[in-house]
Formats: C-alpha cells, structure tokens, sequence
C-alpha cells in the first residue's frame, strides 16, 4: 500500500540529508519521493547512496512533475520566501521550512500570506521546543516545582538568526508562546575570525556572510513577556563560558531548572532541577524522542484534522519579531515596544547604512 502523504525537498543539504530525511522515514504516513538542489553531487548522494527514487537541479522542475504532499524546505535563509510561495502556488497541503523563517519580517509575512491564500499549512523547523527535554521542563513548570516562572536565560554559542532563534523558539515555548511587551539589546560586530566550512559559513572569507545574510559576533537581549516573565539571551562572544552544554536556566521563586543541548555530555542528564525542599539537584526522567519526527507527525495531525501548529508560520513570525526588535535595539539605542514598526532587517539597513 502506498503511504498516504508524498513528500519532495527543496534543498538537500546538511540538515535535509542529517535530520529530515530520516525523520520522515520513521513515520508510515510519508514517502520521501523526490528532491531538488542545484549541486549535482548531491543529487547523485541523494539518488545512489540515500535511494531518493527523483533527483531535480530545480525546486520547479520537481514541483510540477512530482505533485508533492508535503515539501521539507531546507535553503539557507534568503531563499525561503520564495520557495515557499512556490511550493504554495503548486498545491502542497503541507511545509515543513527550517528555521531561521527568513532574513526579515517581510519574508516572513510572504511566507505567512503564500501559505494562508493556498490554505497550506506552514510550519518552521524550531525542533527543538518538541523535544521532550523541553517538555518536561514545562510540564516542571506549570506544576508549580520551581513556584512561580520569574526569569529564563538562553545561551548559544552563534550569531542571532542561526542559532538564537532557537534559543527565542525555546523560550517562548516555555512561557506558553506569551506575546513579548518589549525588548532591549545590543550586538557586537567584530569580525568573529570563521574560516570557511560548512555550516553555513562555505563563502564566509568571500562574503563575510553566514547562510546568505550577516551576522554579528555576539548579542545580549532582555525580552519582557507579557505576565510578568522576563527573558535575557547571552549568543556568540557575548555568551558565558561553559554554558554551551546548558543552554537554557529557568529561575523561579523556589527553584530552577536547567535543561541540557542536543547533543549531552556522557552521564549528563537531559534536564536538571533544584526545587523547594531537595537538598540536591533532582534529573527527571526523560525519554530521548527524535524531535524532527516530533514536529512532522504534528504537521501531518494538523493536515488531517485542523487546528494550529505550535511552529506554525504567524507563531515563528513572533518568534523572528524578537531577534528583530534585538537588532533595531541596537540600532537606535533604545528599548523596543513590539509590535515592531519596520520590516526590514534593522541588521541589514544598519550595516547598509555604513552604521556598523
Ligand atoms: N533545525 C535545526 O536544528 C537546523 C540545523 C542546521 C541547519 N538548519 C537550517 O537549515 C538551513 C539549511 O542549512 P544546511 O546547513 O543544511 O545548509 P547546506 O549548505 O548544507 O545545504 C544547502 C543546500 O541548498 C542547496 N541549494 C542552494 N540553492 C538552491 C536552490 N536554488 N534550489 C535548490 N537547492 C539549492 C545547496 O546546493 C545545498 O545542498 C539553514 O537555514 C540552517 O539554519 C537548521
């Protein structure tokens, strides 16, 4: 019997061959049937090692020929509006887009408006809130174990739109996707010293551009949520030493929480917890779960029977507000009222202005 859902990939890189493709494999509903990317290498990768049955050098070439359910969008950044408003404009029910949504708000609301006028369902790829390290953190949380949320911090160890969006998307999980009041930041623009490799960073000596967009060397933000919830973010140069394996703490009025990386130490625990009462840190049990099949079974949900998802495209746009508002921040000096007023990236027309 042939599965239910037909799945085709735009962009067969990195995190497309790393993550996607065997995420998708897992679940009996797909079939990955085909892929698109400009690298003839890959293609061949794809077709004779990864037994992808249709290879395309172009995202509309196997649009129109493979008709596909589901497509994984997996460009770098500056690529993804466009994809998706193909992807839409040929009929797909669903789309899973790897995050960062876009470089600035006007790609998110293209993205947001292609999926909405197709009645597509949209979802970018913030995996990591469905893992269930993150979900016992909040489960923690709304029990009452650490009294009353007060404070998260979120460190990561690369620039804003890489890897801070992640660290935004796992926040504003854990505050129940509360809308953010204000934000106040500042970035550094030194020249981080990368070399090329992957990553991200393949032209970095020739562009000085990571995943097609600039960057800065570190960022501090505090986000005030509303409820009363406030968040700091410490990224890139900015974030402290040794927190790498930490990346997130969750201050409450009688304890803490902190939850651990992708990839833990050996015998470090997924998450860890000191509450009222417990003389030492408590590590909770936690079942490791492949967070991408995670986030694609609740695509395939949704599809089948309505609803929204939690990494839906108006929620990640609340997300990418965030990172926005960080940069406009430092642009004018100023704390930011959301909604933001610009859609443009203030980090882009700041350092087109010759600002930084
Ligand atoms: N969710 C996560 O945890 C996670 C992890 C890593 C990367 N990512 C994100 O995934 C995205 C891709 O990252 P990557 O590291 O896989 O990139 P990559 O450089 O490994 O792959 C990009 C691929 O796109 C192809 N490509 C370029 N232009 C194309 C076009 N017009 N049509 C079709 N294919 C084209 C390239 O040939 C390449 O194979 C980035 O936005 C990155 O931030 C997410």
């Amino acid at each position: 019997m042939s599965a239910a859902y037909r799945v085709g990939f735009i962009a067969c890189g990195l995190i497309a061959e790393g993550a996607h493709l065997p995420a998708y494999r897992k679940i009996p509903a797909v079939e990955v049937v085909a892929g698109a990317d400009i690298s003839e290498e890959v293609r061949r990768r794809w077709t004779d090692d990864l037994g992808v049955p249709h290879m395309y050098a172009s995202a509309e070439e196997l649009l129109e020929r493979e008709k596909p359910d589901i497509v994984s969008i997996c460009t770098w950044p500056p690529l993804r509006p466009d994809m998706v408003e193909l992807a839409c404009a040929a009929g797909v029910k669903g789309i899973l887009a790897e995050k960062p949504m876009a470089v600035d708000l006007a790609g998110c609301d293209r993205m947001i408006a292609a999926a909405e006028r197709a009645g597509a369902v949209l979802v970018i790829g913030h995996q990591r809130r469905f893992h269930n390290r993150y979900v016992k953190a909040r489960e923690l949380i709304d029990s009452g174990a650490i009294g009353d949320l007060v404070q998260i911090t979120g460190y990561g160890g690369g620039d804003l739109l890489t890897g801070g969006t992640h660290t935004v998307d796992c926040i504003r999980y854990l505050v129940h996707d509360a809308p953010a009041e204000w934000v106040i930041g500042q970035i550094d623009r030194r020249d981080p010293g990368f070399t090329n490799r992957r990553l991200g960073l393949q032209q970095w000596e020739e562009t000085h551009l990571r995943y097609g967009h600039h960057i800065e060397a570190g960022a501090f933000a505090m986000i005030q949520f509303q409820g009363g919830v406030r968040a700091t973010i410490e990224s890139g140069i900015m974030m402290r030493p040794g927190r790498g394996g930490w990346p997130a703490t969750i201050y409450g009025t009688d304890g803490i929480i902190e939850v651990g990386h992708d990839r833990t130490e050996p015998g470090q625990p997924w998450l860890r917890a000191r509450v009222k009462g417990e003389a030492d840190w408590l590590s909770p049990e936690v079942e490791a779960n492949d967070a991408f099949q995670a986030e694609i079974e609740a695509l395939i949900d949704v599809i089948e029977r309505g609803g929204t998802h939690p990494l839906d495209g108006r929620s990640a746009r609340a997300g990418h507000e965030i990172l926005m508002a960080i940069y406009q921040s430092a642009r004018r000096r100023a704390r930011i009222d959301l909604p933001l007023d610009v859609t443009e990236s203030p980090l882009e027309a700041m350092i087109a202005a010759g600002e930084v």
